[in-house]
């Protein structure tokens, strides 16, 4: 399987502080049958000041490691990238990490606030779309406005965003409200791909077995395949 969010480097957000913590986190990664991550630091202005060029060095360093210690998880650079006007900028200036490229777009793991889904949020959106950049939204199952009311996403899949839900939340370990928007959006045939936006081993674990066994009951066993595993690979690879 395929990872394409989580948080596996070390002490840059709130992810593992320590590189052991780190370790830990890929070793368990690839013992729950992930071959493949791109990690996806936050890159959020004020508060998680990760860019492409800090980014692909700590990435470096964690390969060294990783390579150091036998564990077989082969990592990409992305970032999850926080929703706000900073980021024009970063995008003009070519500072933000991306998941990978497909159909011409590049695709920007794109995270909105948990509250709720910002107003204007959709201009941003276009914004992105006209320079071929493709959002992903993260894990929208999550947000409290979209827990009000499922149609707060509608829009953005309307324009041509893409949804990443977080595979924990179709097991059910984000609480009801959560599961119950993750299996909607997989019944509309909505969701891109499950990734685990691990953090750590106690309550967001890189695994994502669990959740594609429960996205397999909704939309079968090669579909669930699709979302840990084809799609995800053809991201990844699109630009090669
Ligand atoms: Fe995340």
């Amino acid at each position: 399987m395929i990872d394409l969010h989580c948080h596996l480097l070390p002490g840059i957000d709130d992810g593992p502080e320590t590189m052991e913590e780190a370790l830990a986190l890929a070793a368990h990664a690839v013992r729950s049958g992930i071959v493949r991550a791109v990690v996806t630091p936050h890159v959020h202005v004020g508060r998680y000041d990760n860019e492409l060029v800090s980014i692909a060095a700590d990435l470096a360093r964690f390969r060294l490691e990783l390579e150091r210690r036998n564990i077989p998880l082969e990592l990409g650079l992305g970032g999850e990238v926080r929703l706000g006007e900073e980021i024009i900028s970063m995008v003009m200036e070519e500072r933000i990490p991306y998941l990978g490229e497909r159909d011409g777009y590049r695709i920007m793991l794109l995270e909105l606030p948990h509250s709720h889904v910002p107003v204007g949020s959709d201009k941003f959106v276009a914004w992105l779309l006209k320079r071929n950049i493709r959002p992903m939204i993260a894990h929208p199952e999550r947000n409290k406005g979209v827990h009000q009311d499922i149609d707060k996403i509608t829009p953005f899949v309307s324009m041509g965003c893409w949804l990443q839900i977080t595979a924990g939340s179709v097991a059910g370990n984000f609480g009801e409200p959560s599961r119950k928007r993750a299996v909607q959006l997989l019944e509309r045939g909505w969701v891109t791909i499950l990734a685990s936006d691990a953090h750590n081993l106690e309550h967001r674990p890189p695994e994502l077995e669990p959740g594609r066994r429960a996205a397999a009951a909704i939309v079968g066993e090669e579909g669930s395949w699709k979302l840990v595993r084809d799609t995800p690979l053809a991201i990844v690879d699109g630009g090669k």
